[in-house]
């Protein structure tokens, strides 16, 4: 059955570019963005790896590890490291799973059999420091994806762990937060000390409040 929000992420045992990793142990106490590739030597996901590791210092700010899978075998994947290095002028800085026995894949429901019957989806995955699951993605393999979007969901997440706040669409970190819903009104200035705005009874806004 598919993940779903709040799911326990599976845990497993596997071979990666940077040795055998158990994810859970692995992941230890931070936060965990597992994203899959449809196959090695391709163009999309060799930009995406590529895009990521050049960035990574980005995820590490933010408490969190990223690792990548792909149904190949792991000789495939260090060759296509080579590549990736080679081609988006970066150097391959974390993790990619060797999954040819699709365990990860069919753990985290990455195979669509009516897109693909053999290669994963590009699934993301954000997994909390408590091994839940906290956001999924599913984006077909012609479309990459978004990096910058993974980044100000992780933002997201993580104010909205600590502060009984929601963010607004397209919102980015440092800007005016939703005051959540089910808080009261004389509630407000003891949580929100740089203020609060009242647009209607239901849409209440407050700066960022760990800025
Ligand atoms: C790619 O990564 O370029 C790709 C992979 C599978 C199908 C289409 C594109």
């Amino acid at each position: 059955m598919a993940l779903r929000l709040g799911d326990e992420a599976p845990n497993f045992t596997a071979q990666t570019t940077e040795g055998t990793v158990n994810f859970h142990q692995w992941l230890g106490s931070s936060w965990g963005v597992l994203f899959s590739h449809p196959k090695d030597y391709t163009p999309v996901c060799t930009t995406e790896l590529g895009a990521v590791a050049k960035i990574k210092d980005e995820f590490e700010k933010r408490n969190a590890k990223v690792i990548a899978v792909s149904v190949d075998p792991i000789e495939s994947h260090h060759g296509w490291v080579r590549d990736i290095n080679e081609t988006q002028q970066t150097k391959m800085n974390f993790p990619i799973i060797a999954d040819s026995n699709r365990q990860v894949a069919s753990l985290y429901d990455m195979i669509h059999p009516n897109a693909d019957d053999t290669f994963t989806v590009r699934s993301v995955f954000i997994i909390g420091p408590d091994k839940k699951v906290k956001l999924t993605l599913t984006y077909p393999a012609s479309t990459g994806r978004n990096f910058a979007e993974i980044l100000r969901v992780l933002d997201s997440l993580q104010l909205t762990a600590k502060h009984k706040v929601a963010t607004p669409a397209n919102w980015v970190d440092g800007q005016d937060c939703i005051i959540s819903p089910a808080l009261k009104d004389p509630e407000m200035p003891a949580l929100f000390p740089k203020g609060s705005r009242t647009i209607k009874p239901y849409l209440r806004y407050t700066p960022q409040p760990n800025k």
